[in-house]
């Protein structure tokens, strides 16, 4: 399968990249900025540049195209508005019709951010959507535009994306910063109010190709399925650090002057994605442990 990822240097796209190569796919990949030791050839795009877009897919001809490009600064988005409805919003309408146009299968991911997080229930794909912030509200905008410009594209949500990055193998995200404090000897206060389904991006990479290659539409959630707290995903890890568990305070989202409200509770029921690859997606404690694997085989190669 030839693969054109898009957003190539982000957190996700880069692990697309690797999943891709690791099936023996030949990938190439679009930035913006300078890529970090990709292991492929990569392209510059501003997705937002329609027209080089539809060039490049002329010049690559990809059997599949995954756009991982977003901006995913939450509060930048509330900052600048037109910018994420560019980005998120009408960018990926524009892809999706390109690809449609060609016959290219087109994946894009979007967020559980598009709900407002007043259910206490995981949500399945068919829950209502209703952003509360700007960035919400632009990712939204997106899905609705790939749906009713590629009916054969797949629009996948993932939920707080953690792990190691694809090209790199540094942790990013989340548990990279709480490593950080927990092995310094520092406290760190994580919410107790708020609830997510972590995808690890390493796993959700993986998810997105398999659901390609099996022909898979619609929309599907691709997460873990561990439903938690900032607080409880922070205590997994001191555990697995062998922190000090006092370390890991409690904290509250109000705590937190921020210019984006964050919905308080947006885990993703993942039953769809389990039913369509007939397996069950990790726990966040299994993630963790596929991490430290990863990042133990890494020492022994340096
Ligand atoms: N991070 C999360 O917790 C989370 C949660 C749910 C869903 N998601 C979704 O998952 C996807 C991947 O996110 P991520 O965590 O990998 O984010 P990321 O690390 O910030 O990667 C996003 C990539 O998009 C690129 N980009 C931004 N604006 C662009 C533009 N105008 N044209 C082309 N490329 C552009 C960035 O390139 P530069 O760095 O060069 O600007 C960056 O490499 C996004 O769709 C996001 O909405 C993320």
């Amino acid at each position: 399968m030839r693969t054109l990822v898009l957003g190539a240097n982000g957190q996700l796209g880069s692990n697309v990249v690797t999943a891709a190569l690791d099936r023996g796919w030949e990938a190439h990949g679009t930035v913006r900025s300078s890529p970090e030791r990709a292991p492929v050839e990569c392209s510059r795009l501003d997705i937002r540049d329609a027209d080089r877009a539809a060039a490049l897919l002329d010049e690559r001809a990809p059997d599949l195209v995954v756009n991982c490009a977003a901006m995913t600064d939450v509060d930048g988005c509330e900052a600048d508005p037109e910018r994420a409805h560019a980005v998120n919003g009408e960018a990926p309408g524009d892809l999706a019709s390109a690809c449609a146009d060609r016959g290219i299968r087109f994946v894009h991911v979007s967020t559980d951010y598009v709900f407002d997080g007043r259910d206490q229930t995981p949500y399945d794909e068919s829950g209502e959507a209703n952003p509360l912030q700007v960035y919400g509200e632009s990712k939204l905008a997106g899905e609705r535009a790939v749906r009713n410009l590629d009916a054969d594209s797949l629009v996948a949500r993932l939920s707080f994306v953690y792990g190691t990055h694809g090209f790199t193998g540094e942790p990013t995200g989340f548990p990279a910063w709480v490593r950080g404090k927990l092995a310094a000897g520092e406290s760190v206060p994580l919410f107790t109010d708020q609830h997510v389904t972590p995808s690890r991006a390493g796993q959700a990479a993986a998810t997105l190709l398999d659901l390609a290659d099996a022909g898979e539409s619609g929309t599907v959630h691709v997460a873990s399925r561990s439903c938690l707290t900032p607080h409880e995903f922070g205590r997994l890890l001191a555990d697995r650090l062998d922190a000090d568990p006092t370390l890991v305070e409690e904290g509250s989202m109000g705590d937190v002057d921020r210019e984006a409200t964050r919905p308080p509770h947006t885990c993703l029921d993942v039953s769809a994605v389990e039913a369509a690859l007939d397996r069950p997606q990790p726990t966040t404690d299994e993630d963790l442990a596929a991490i430290d694997d990863a990042l133990s085989l890494d020492r022994r190669a340096d």
